[in-house]
């Protein structure tokens, strides 16, 4: 793929090299690793669709015993959030007890991981935290702290790496961001 690309009726540039997306899940993975050494068997569950290829290469760097599971919740259409967020669905096996890492593409306004923690929270899990690939700071508008962030951008719609633009772009080994 070359340094602009086109998805739909937008430009988009390149922003994020695959390397450097790379030095930034590693760091994230290996806090992760400090934090969770001595916890019991932790679940990592993906939020699909977005965060397939995030999850595929964190959990080849998680060092400690896990299990990996993914649930799809999806709310988003075009560059602006809906807002509009549907259930969670395929989560089948029982969390209560478990530390849960949530894994995701995005943070933006914060209401689809709110919506998933909320849901988690009432199945008894012994922790709930969010390990998200990106964090926009300047849209989230939760009271929650987020604990681990690979990346911060700012509110620019950005595509590849698992994210997309009405389903392009998800397969981009680097970061683009829209241009026009
Ligand atoms: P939130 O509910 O506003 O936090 O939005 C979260 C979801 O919106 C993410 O899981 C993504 O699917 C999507 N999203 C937010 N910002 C972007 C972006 O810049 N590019 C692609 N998808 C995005
Ligand atoms: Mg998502």
């Amino acid at each position: 793929m070359g340094d602009t690309i086109k998805l739909h009726d937008k430009k988009f540039k390149i922003m994020i090299p695959a390397a450097e997306i790379d030095r930034a899940v590693e760091a994230v993975a290996q806090r992760i690793n400090r934090d969770y050494a001595d916890k019991e068997t932790p679940l990592f569950l993906g939020i699909l669709n977005g965060s397939f290829m995030f999850m595929s290469d964190l959990i080849k760097k998680i060092e400690f015993q896990n299990e990996l599971s993914f649930v799809k919740l999806a709310s988003y259409e075009g560059t602006e959030s809906s807002g509009h967020v549907r259930s969670l669905i395929g989560l089948n096996n029982s969390i209560e007890g478990r530390h849960v890492i949530i894994v995701e593409d995005i943070v933006d306004t914060g209401e689809s991981i709110d919506h998933m923690i909320r849901d988690l929270e009432t199945r008894k899990p012994a922790s709930i935290e969010v390990c998200t690939l990106f964090f926009k700071p300047g849209s989230y508008r939760k009271e929650r702290p987020i604990k681990y962030r690979a990346m911060e951008i700012g509110n620019e719609f950005i595509v590849g790496y698992g994210l997309d633009y009405d389903q392009l772009g998800r397969s981009l080994k680097d970061i683009y961001v829209v241009t026009e």
